[in-house]
């Protein structure tokens, strides 16, 4: 077992069943899923020698925020399930370790009570149908403090097989706040208007700009052609993503999306990256491809729940140990120094 397997199970110990599952669950066959772990497998390294690693620096600036280490935690929502603090426990448990949170539409949890804690947090936009309700958060989340938004754009449908284990239908009520950011009154009167939204276009991306005053991002891009159309449309970054395999099955995965996408407009905008990142090597594999950061979701979400804000601090950290013992071991001083010549496919000569 992997400390992350053995870090689930624990988490699996503590929770429902219902949010363990909700947690775990995968799209289609979960073809997507596994392949989207093997995939960052068969990258090989490329060491370098006599270079001086005395110093490993892995901090970086995110679309203008300094953060200590390019990993970021995802958005996901319903972390009042792992935790009853829920966010603003991941919120302490990224400050600790320097790092940058997402933090889902369907958060539980107040965003000034996130951004209390000091760690740098991007809001996820999941739009709804009613642009209204949409543009009452994305202020809410500016007056709070949100350094970006993340716009998930692989998002129509929710390819969660099991009903039983989709949050709305989860049987304690209190797991189940689909935002803590809208006033009762508010998602009552919203009605269906909360419900997903399939009508999404390029043109929403400048619409949250102008409203907002901050970059956006486009979560959920998995090729050259979407990405250059995202760019287009003003996004400032990127995320490669298959949402952790949980939408498409049979879906490309992240790792090997990621070179098109980079190559299309890693000169133009920030690429970053997420969906089966389960170590330090992985991370600069990505980073080496060309993503400027690396975004981990149910690690982080295990590690809540099996030890709340600590349990955050303790994966991050691991994730960061991992990545400096790499670099170092690679040759390579900073993360800022790593190129798409460091890594290969498994079985390649050369790049
Ligand atoms: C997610 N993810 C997600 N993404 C998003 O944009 N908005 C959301 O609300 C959620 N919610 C969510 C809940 C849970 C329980 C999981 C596991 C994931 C997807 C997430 O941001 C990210 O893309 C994946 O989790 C990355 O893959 P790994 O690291 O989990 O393999």
């Amino acid at each position: 077992m992997t400390w992350i397997e053995e870090l689930a199970a624990r988490a699996d110990a503590v929770l429902p069943d219902y949010v363990s599952r909700y947690v775990h669950s995968v799209a289609g066959d979960g073809a997507c899923a596994r392949e989207g772990v093997e995939d960052w497998d068969a990258l090989r390294l490329r060491p370098s020698v006599l270079r001086d690693v005395s110093t490993i620096r892995t901090g970086v600036e995110l679309l203008g925020t300094p953060v200590a280490s390019p990993i970021v935690v995802a958005p996901m929502a319903q972390q009042v399930a792992a935790n009853p603090l829920g966010e603003v426990a991941t919120a302490r448990g990224a400050a600790a370790q320097g790092s940058l949170l997402g933090v889902s539409t369907n958060t539980g949890v107040r965003f000034a009570d996130i951004a209390a804690e000091g760690a740098p947090w991007w809001y996820q936009v999941y739009l709804t149908a009613d642009r209204g309700i949409t543009r009452t958060l994305v202020e809410r989340a500016v007056e709070a403090g949100a350094a970006a938004l993340v716009l998930t754009v692989d998002t129509t449908s929710l390819s969660v097989e099991h009903p039983e284990i989709h949050p709305p239908n989860w049987p304690d009520e209190s797991l189940r706040f689909r935002t803590g950011n809208l006033s009762a009154a508010e998602v009552e009167a919203a009605g269906a208007g909360l419900g997903t939204n399939f009508a999404v276009g390029p043109d929403d991306i400048g619409w949250l700009a102008s409203i907002s005053g901050l970059p956006v991002l486009a979560k959920g891009v998995l090729t050259a052609r979407d990405a250059r159309r995202c760019v287009d449309a003003g996004a400032e970054g990127v995320v490669v993503s298959t949402h952790g395999g949980r939408r498409l099955g049979n879906s490309v995965t992240s790792a090997s999306a990621l070179p098109e996408v980079v190559a299309e407009v890693g000169g133009e905008c920030e690429v970053h990256v997420d969906s089966g990142v389960r170590g330090g090597h992985h991370v600069v594999a990505a980073l080496a491809t060309g993503a400027r950061a690396v975004h981990v979701g149910r690690p982080v979400m295990w590690g809540l729940a099996a030890g709340g804000a600590q349990g955050v601090a303790d994966v991050l950290g691991r994730f960061r140990g991992e990545l400096e013992t790499t670099l170092r071991q690679l040759g390579v001083a900073s993360v800022l120094d790593l190129y798409p010549v460091d890594v290969v496919r498994r079985g390649s000569a050369g790049p």
